[in-house]
């Protein structure tokens, strides 16, 4: 794929989106004198779109322009944006006072939900972030056990805090990789000496955990990979927790995205399997800050010391603050009471639009496809099957940021990271919408000469 010189539909493009997106330019122009970086994103051509409010599927613009948001808040937002029960649950909490350090009665409505909804989850803890939970959940494996290593999969994501920045070193082989940071302020020995890389749904991971079962405190797997969304890991999740119980390995399930979103149980439910432990964030917080760690009793035992379990430590000024507590409560109650109507919607609306674009690229020729897990997707600029991150290859970034752009100048916007999320709030006019938009935006590329 090679695009012409002159990309005259790309340029029309950009000069419409910078025509119509003045106050976004300044903004974006007052936010570089101040901040580092703007840790949230979108696509970055000409400049960054700011937003002014958000309402069910849609976004606006601090210009006016209305969008389809395919970002759900980098997946929180199963609902929608400003779902009304939320909106009021937070209403009425701030009327009360949001932060109290103290305890309130709002977690354990929350934990209870949760416990309810995870085949694992006998109790629970929360902190602000999913970052956090998985830093917590490999501490409390690590105490558990008495083992140090934490293994996880070619092409995971986990977070940002040191041990999540362990990612499969690009050469290593694929079905014995080996474990690198993830950039620079990471200190060597946390891949060398506290982290194993295993390959993701590859049977060269049973042997590579019996072999270092003395060494792995704990699994750690994300049941759908944001980096490549399917649903076909069922076989390989099931056969990873029966090889791990009988190697005194324990596994966490890390539901930071797929907890209430792939069904309210989770991948939990839609696999019908039970890890020990489980990570959440995201929908559980009902569009603000959260994470969670849930699991066996026995295990989360220890962040109390309760019946001779190891003690860990564990804090957090905000963690489990009442107005989280409050919207995460209304959004999960929301979604409990509308399972059986959301999630096989979210289903069969991801579908709908994976085997639409799919047709439309193969009909066309156009090299290009998108992979689905219920809400979850993610397109690819690449034909061919997909197995795993390893046969990702981005060797056509400027097409994709020119392919945000056309989606962007269509009324459409998918964030930077390109994984996009359907809503319960999208209507299956908008998302008829997105389709066609896709489909406009490949044209466009196509006319410029880009395949
Ligand atoms: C599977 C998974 N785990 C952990 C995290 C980190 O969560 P947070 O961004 O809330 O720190 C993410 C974030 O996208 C995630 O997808």
């Amino acid at each position: 794929m090679e695009i012409k010189k002159h990309r005259a539909r790309f340029q029309e493009a950009r000069a419409e989106l910078e025509a119509k997106t003045k106050e976004s330019a300044r903004a974006s122009q007052r936010a570089s004198e101040s901040l580092a970086l703007e840790v949230v994103q979108t696509v970055v051509m000409p400049h960054p779109i700011y937003i002014e409010s958000a309402e069910a599927g849609r976004l606006t613009d601090v210009d006016g322009n209305v969008y389809i948001d395919l970002t759900a808040g980098f997946g929180p937002n199963v609902l929608g944006n400003r779902p009304e029960p939320v909106q009021k649950a937070l209403a009425e909490q701030i009327e009360r006072g949001w932060h109290f350090g103290i305890h309130n009665t709002r977690q354990a409505e929350l934990a209870e939900l949760i416990c309810q909804a995870g085949a694992c989850a006998e109790s629970v803890i929360f902190s602000n972030s999913g970052t956090e939970a998985t830093m917590y959940a490999a501490r409390l494996a690590r105490a558990y056990t008495g083992k140090t290593k934490v293994a996880l999969f070619d092409g995971s994501y986990h977070g940002v805090h040191d041990y999540a920045l362990t990612k499969a070193a690009p050469n290593s082989p694929r079905s014995q990789p080996a474990a690198a940071s993830l950039g620079n302020g990471v200190p060597k020995l946390i891949p060398d000496q506290t982290m194993l890389m295993l390959p993701y749904r590859d049977p060269a991971t049973f042997e590579l955990i019996r072999r270092h079962r003395d060494e792995i405190a704990v699994v750690q797997i994300e049941p759908v990979q944001s980096s490549n969304p399917r649903l076909d890991s069922g076989d390989f999740l099931g056969e990873l927790i029966e090889v791990c119980r009988k190697n005194d390995v324990l596994v966490l399930f890390d539901e930071v995205i797929t907890g209430f979103r792939i069904e309210y149980g989770g991948a939990q439910e839609y696999y019908g399997l039970e890890p020990d432990l489980v990570t959440y964030g995201k929908a559980i917080g009902g569009g603000l800050p959260v994470g969670a760690v849930a699991g066996r009793a026995e295990i989360m035992n220890c962040f109390t010391g309760k019946d001779g379990a190891p003690f860990i430590f564990c804090g957090g000024t905000f963690s489990g603050n009442p107005l989280t507590m409050a919207a995460g409560t209304a959004a999960v109650t929301a979604m409990r009471d509308q399972k059986d109507t959301l999630y096989p919607y979210l289903h069969e609306q991801g579908s709908r639009f994976r085997e639409a674009v799919n047709r439309y690229c193969a009909q066309e020729k156009i090299p290009a496809q998108v992979m689905s897990a219920g809400s979850l997707l993610h397109l690819f600029f690449q034909p061919g099957a997909i197995q795993g991150q390893r046969d990702i290859v981005h060797q056509h970034r400027e097409i994709e940021a020119q392919f945000y752009l056309h989606l962007i100048n269509h009324g459409v916007i998918i964030p930077g990271i390109h994984v996009a999320f359907f809503s319960g709030a999208h209507t299956t006019s908008e998302i008829n919408q997105v389709i066609e938009a896709f489909k406009a935006s490949f044209e466009a590329l196509r006319d410029d000469g880009a395949f």
